[in-house]
């Protein structure tokens, strides 16, 4: 569904981006960044790579402090969904900071209206709800709600998932060396099915989800003492780089999990609202959690996450002590019914999948043309491009990963570098002409850095 002319986000794709300072980051971003950077210690790799300072956004476009104004691919880091300062959200946290800014966990109307409408649009049954300010919290909630729904302790989670940074959610991502002493007791990771690099295969070739089945098998039964609460997953990988499992893959999960007592969550932080096309990615295969968790585009940038956990479960949530001191506060409820409300008014579940499917077509045309294009996948406005130094071995090309990035950014796109992975997150409200311009510019950086480095 093309949106109207008049939509609110609706930009000229011709005026775009609109590049002003003669080198980019300009002279204000570069006089910001010293001083933040004085302070403020550990940056992520997105700011690292291209330290610009932003000022304001509005839609599908972002304004650094010289006046430079990008196309957003970003989102912030998957957040604003909807587009910057959506009016309608920025409208209702405004009201509600003039109305009631905390009261603990107290209900108000606009939190139970929010939580009437989540239970409206969910499509399962998860119909016990906590409301959260952090991806992080919401995770580590639902793991403690996994716990005392089946008095089991230990979790299995995949290579390459991303979970949040605090102790139980680092322990169910890869480690690094910034995790200290490393994972938790009783959590263990098992491989899962990325079709461009998959570990298991059939005779000819095609993934095999059957033999990462019965490789999870055996593993509970070597390595763990037989007491997993939960598989732990995000539905599509997104810090590792918007890696998609085979459509087979939760449909044989689920089932999996079936047999063994073994509870589903979902961690549906950065997949949820919209971003693929749905309110919950998990309805791509029809699977139903137990638990999911929800945030980033839920409030489209004010900082509310929700976890949702199954009416077979949900009296557990009841023995966690779920609350918390921001949870469910009128700002962040105002912010998440806002963004719900505008998904349904201005019909972005279906535009987001369109959009996916046009800037997904011009993606293989990128690649068609570019060898160093090992691979391009998506689904709604979740999106990657996956850069190798030679199709045939598929050895990741790290350094093209980051030329890419910057050029691309200095060309007027902004948005986020994951290694040799780009990973695109485009607020569902841009029109196509505008991704494919985005797109235009990226396929010129990417020849641009083939032709310096290849
Ligand atoms: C799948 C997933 N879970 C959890 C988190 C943690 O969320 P937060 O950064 O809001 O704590 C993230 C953040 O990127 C995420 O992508």
């Amino acid at each position: 569904m093309a949106l109207p002319k008049d939509h609110w986000a609706h930009v000229d794709a011709a005026s775009l981006p609109h590049l002003v300072s003669e080198i980019i980051p300009g002279p204000k971003s570069e006089d910001l960044n010293r001083r933040g950077m004085a302070h403020m210690i550990g940056y992520s790799s997105q700011v690292k790579l291209f330290p610009v300072a932003f000022e304001r956004g509005h839609g599908v476009t972002l304004t650094d402090v010289d006046g430079n104004t990008y196309i957003d691919f970003s989102s912030g880091i998957y957040v604003t969904t909807l587009g910057h300062c959506h009016p309608k959200v920025s409208e209702a946290v405004a009201r509600a900071a003039h109305t009631l800014m905390n009261c603990h966990d107290f209900n108000t109307p606009v939190k139970v209206e929010l939580l009437e409408k989540l239970a409206e649009i969910q499509p399962w049954d998860l119909t016990g709800m906590q409301l959260y300010d952090s991806g992080t919290t919401a995770v580590e909630a639902g793991l403690r709600v996994c716990r005392a729904a089946t008095g089991r302790h230990e979790f299995i989670s995949c290579y390459m998932d991303f979970h949040g940074k605090s102790g139980h959610a680092v322990s169910l991502g890869r480690m690094n060396e910034s995790n200290g002493p490393g994972r938790s007791q009783g959590f263990y990771l098992v491989p899962r099915p990325d079709p461009y690099r998959p570990m298991f295969t059939t005779a000819d070739g095609a993934i095999d989800t059957d033999a990462y089945l019965s490789f999870y098998a055996d593993y509970i039964d070597v390595a763990t003492t037989g007491q997993v609460a939960a598989f732990v997953l995000e539905p599509v990988q997104g810090w590792a780089g918007s890696i998609f499992p085979p459509d087979d893959f939760f449909p044989k999960l689920r089932a999996f999990c079936d047999e063994r007592g073994i509870l589903l969550m979902a961690d549906e932080v950065l997949t949820s609202m919209g971003r693929t096309g749905t309110y919950f990615c998990m309805e791509h295969w029809g699977v139903a959690p137990d638990v999911v968790t929800v945030g980033k585009g839920f409030g489209n940038g004010f900082p509310v996450t929700a976890m949702l956990v199954s009416e077979k479960h949900k009296e557990a949530i009841e023995r966690i002590s779920a609350s918390t001191s921001y949870g469910g506060n009128p700002m962040a409820c105002a912010a998440a019914l806002a963004s719900i409300e505008a998904m349904e008014e201005e019909g972005l579940l279906e535009h987001a999948l369109e959009l996916g499917e046009v800037m997904l077509a011009r993606m293989r045309e990128i690649k068609a043309a570019h060898p160093i294009v090992g691979d391009v996948r998506g689904r709604g406005c979740l999106l990657g491009i996956e850069l190798v130094k030679d199709r045939a071995t598929k050895e990741p090309f790290e350094e093209a990963g980051r030329a890419v990035y910057r050029r691309a950014f200095e060309k007027g796109v902004a948005w986020v570098p994951a290694w040799h992975i780009l990973r695109m997150s485009p607020p569902i409200v841009m029109t196509e002409e505008v991704a494919l311009k985005g797109l235009d510019i990226i396929e010129e950086a990417i020849d641009e850095v083939e032709g310096e480095m290849c």
